[in-house]
């Protein structure tokens, strides 16, 4: 089976350097992308309107790597699309390293050409009739810049990437991690302060993937280029994200770095969709000055986070992650200890969870003994490790 091969689109620098700039790191951080309240709709054939992007503002810095995240349709190849000039936005602002490339206030819409960027696609092929050598070239042969120079670049940049050995072979003949590899060359060889990826990795197993993570994560480093990266795999944006901005629906849920997200999510739809949860669904039933606590179905929870100014009566749900649950030999009455069903322990090679149920509803912690199926089970968890939200 052939893996599909991934390209870069380099759009032309608009003034034509004498000097290449690349291979060079940068030090010095400035803004490089800066998204003011842009908002994309699209027409359905049924005549309703989809708010593809919905307001949205963000803003990425020289050396920053921002994840955009969010289940599929969210809007995130389409919020791509409009910093790259491939999508018109209805409304907004778009500046690129001091440039106004979008306004829809002054009437600025430049082409993609003439925005100085690069993207790395998932899903377009690389030159199929050109070797790895000249893919890579490519962006350079447009610009003034002696083709010695371009060699030494290319070979450079080949190196850094780790595809050196295959530079005389045409894509069709080399792996799919490999052809990845190239498109980024491609990309990074440009030396343009900002990059574009979508979902660049999506296309190669595992392990290929992981591998090409920490050389990403590794090249932006040392190029010190923006990049804001479309996935939405969760793993994905953990580890390459200095910063992550969840979207839902065409909205920023929340945009904070990857570890704030996770320890400190704003809402439901951000703590569910990074990382595992358990879900106790109740309502308040008091509320003190460190604290609230919440009848569920498995018993009182108390947590002591702090939240959303919720009072007696309110419908909420309570959320912690499995790491911070525990099977405990507690009882009835004491605090946080919710009575369910012990189902299995499922061993994952780095740590075993225990499962268990409650009408139908799983819950899984990290942390307890295997116990006999069907046998009473009671779920213990730190009350300043539960959220609490709205339903
Ligand atoms: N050209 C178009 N015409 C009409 N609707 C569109 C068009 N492009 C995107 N949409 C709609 O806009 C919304 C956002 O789409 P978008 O492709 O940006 O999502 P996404 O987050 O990239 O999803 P995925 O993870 O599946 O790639 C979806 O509801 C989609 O159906
Ligand atoms: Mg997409």
């Amino acid at each position: 089976m052939s893996t599909p091969q991934m390209a870069v689109l380099k759009t032309k620098a608009e003034e034509v350097p004498t000097t290449t700039p690349t291979v060079q790191a940068s030090t010095e951080s400035r803004e490089v992308l800066t998204i003011t309240n842009v908002s994309k709709f699209f027409e359905r054939a049924n005549g309703t309107t989809v708010p593809a992007v919905d307001g949205v503002s963000l803003a990425v810095r020289s050396g920053e790597f921002l994840v955009l995240l969010g289940p599929s349709g969210c809007g995130k190849t389409t919020l791509l699309r409009c910093i790259a000039g491939l999508e018109q936005p209805d409304a907004g602002r778009i500046v690129i390293d001091g440039k106004t490339v979008y306004s829809s206030v002054e009437r600025i819409e430049l082409s993609a050409q003439q925005r100085t960027l690069s993207m790395v696609f998932q899903s377009y092929a690389l030159w199929p009739n050109m070797s790895v050598f000249d893919n890579i070239a490519y962006p350079l042969r447009n610009r003034k810049i002696r083709k010695a120079q371009i060699t030494d670049d290319v070979h450079r940049i080949a190196k850094l990437v780790g595809i050196d050995e295959v530079i005389g072979q045409f894509p069709n003949h080399i792996s799919g991690g490999q052809q990845q590899r190239v498109a980024l060359a491609r990309a990074l060889v440009s030396g343009d302060a900002l990059v574009l990826f979508d979902e660049p990795l999506s296309n190669v197993d595992a392990k290929v993937r992981k591998d090409l993570r920490i050389e990403l994560t590794a090249l932006q480093n040392r190029f010190g280029f923006a990049a804001v990266y479309v996935t939405h795999d969760q793993e994905d944006a953990m580890e390459l994200g200095t910063k992550i901005a969840v979207l839902e629906k065409g909205k920023v849920a929340q945009v904070a770095s990857p570890r704030e997200v996770y320890q400190n999510p704003a809402s439901r739809y951000v703590a569910t969709f990074i990382g595992s949860t358990n879900e106790l669904e109740g309502k308040v039933v008091s509320v003190d000055a460190t604290g609230l606590y919440i009848d569920t179905p498995l018993g009182v929870i108390r947590s002591e986070r702090p939240h959303g100014g919720f009072a007696p009566g309110d419908e909420v749900v309570a959320i912690f992650r499995p790491e911070h649950g525990y099977l405990t030999p507690a009882h009835p009455g004491t605090v946080n200890a919710l009575k369910a069903t012990f189902r299995m322990e499922l061993f994952s090679g780095s740590h075993a969870e225990q499962v268990v149920t409650h009408n139908h509803k799983v819950y899984r912690v990290w942390h307890g003994q295997e116990q006999e199926h069907g046998s009473e089970a009671w779920i213990g968890v730190a009350p300043e490790k539960v959220h609490v939200f709205e339903r």
